[in-house]
């Protein structure tokens, strides 16, 4: 696949690998730079693909959760204890973080061990902050098994639990040493996981890529199959541009911003249906949906946006939720100086706007025009 991006993006024969691999991505942050190792069969080669990385600690510690430690804990061949959480976004907690530094003592782990978060986003999330925190930081190693966690929370460094209060609220930067998709854990995901995480690489391709965005609706079918080559393309591409943007602003003062193309709505979504009654990849698609009314597509692209979601087996609209709670929960989510969130647009499939601001009248019209015209 040749783009304008390729070039500057993906690195071939990057930082630290013995073996360079065609689909490897390098995140580039100076001397925190790290490498993305995208590769079926990876996690067999975890301890080695660590040691390229000059990653040796005698101690280190693993988290994972019920579901993804059963699977494959013992397949990374790594000699360190595992700590197991519950599997769901409730282990996103204080007390779950906690127990962790009790682990974490408990191992003996000091300030030259290592962490290695083994799950989805929860366990890489709640993983790479106890990492960012315990005795003020450890390096960590993220080994994403989720497509999210993939093409999205390994990547960039965003770490954190979350309070009673709200999703998210305590957290650090903190960037991995080393981030490892295995492509063959995959098969295992439950197929709802899977779609969701397909919204976050069609993101990729609305946000920054046409050329990506064309040849994911070439090849969504090949997707939902999990046939191995067209994963590993999306899977790359998704990384290599999130890497990009991450590089350019880690701390999202500016560019990041474009990340959350769609987020606003889709946050609003999660919290007014209750959380876990639309997966988060879910919600954003009609948080995507409704950004690309608002921006005015042209219909041809709006459409063609809409049919890649529905052939997805994502949902384009949530008729059951009222406009005024998703308004009210939009304001916490994101408030301007008017109370108004600011909105990533898009100016074309490809091509976004971040920052803008929208008047009242504009949301009220997208969204009715969302639940009016886009067939169930
Ligand atoms: N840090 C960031 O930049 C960032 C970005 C996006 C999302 N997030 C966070 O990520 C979290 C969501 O991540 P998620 O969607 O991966 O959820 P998750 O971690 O809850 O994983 C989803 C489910 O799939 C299971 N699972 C994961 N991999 C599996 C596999 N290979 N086989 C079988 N089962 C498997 C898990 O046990 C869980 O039940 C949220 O907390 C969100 O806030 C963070
Ligand atoms: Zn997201």
């Amino acid at each position: 696949m040749g783009n304008r991006h390729d070039a500057e993006l993906i690195e071939r024969g990057s930082l630290c690998m013995v073996q360079s691999q065609e689909m490897n991505v390098t995140v580039k942050l100076g001397d925190r730079s790290y490498d993305i190792v995208i590769e079926p069969g990876a996690l067999k080669k975890l301890p080695a693909l660590m040691a390229d990385c000059g990653l040796h600690a005698r101690k280190g510690l693993v988290i994972t959760d019920a579901n993804v430690g059963a699977l494959y804990a013992t397949a990374t061949g790594l000699s360190f204890p595992a700590a197991t959480i519950p599997a769901g976004e409730e282990s996103k907690s204080q007390a779950t973080l906690f127990h962790l530094y009790d682990e974490a003592i408990r191992a003996g782990l000091d300030r030259k061990s290592i962490i290695v978060a083994l799950g989805g986003g929860v366990v890489g999330d709640l993983g790479g902050y106890a990492a960012a925190s315990f005795m003020r930081g450890l390096k960590y190693v993220q080994v994403p098994t989720s497509l999210l966690a993939m093409v999205d929370s390994a990547v960039g460094g965003k770490t954190g639990i979350n309070l009673p209060q709200g999703k998210n609220l305590i957290g650090a930067f903190h960037q991995p040493s080393l981030v490892v998709c295995d492509l063959d854990v995959l098969k295992t995901l439950p197929p709802r996981e899977l779609r969701a995480g397909l919204a976050e690489v069609i993101k990729y391709g609305i946000i920054y890529d046409a050329e990506f965005f064309a040849y994911i609706e070439a090849n969504i079918d090949r997707a939902l199959a999990l046939d191995a080559e067209v994963m590993a393309h999306m899977v790359a591409r998704s990384c290599a541009i999130k890497a990009d943007v991450v590089s350019q602003d880690e701390t999202e003062t500016g560019l990041r911003a474009i990340l959350n193309f769609g987020h606003t709505l889709g946050h609003a979504i999660e919290a007014v249906a209750g959380y876990g009654n639309y997966l988060h990849g879910e919600a954003i698609a009609i948080g995507m949906v409704f950004a690309v009314r608002l921006s005015g597509l042209p219909a041809d692209q709006q459409a063609r946006i809409e049919t890649l979601f529905t052939r997805t087996g994502l949902p384009v609209k949530a008729p059951e939720l009222k406009w005024d709670d998703l308004r009210r929960a939009m304001s916490v989510d994101k408030k301007s100086e008017s109370g108004l969130p600011k909105f990533v647009l898009a100016k074309e499939i490809g091509r976004v706007e971040y920052g803008i601001p929208v008047d009242e009248a504009a949301l009220a019209k997208a969204y009715t025009s969302l639940l009016a015209s886009v067939p169930e």
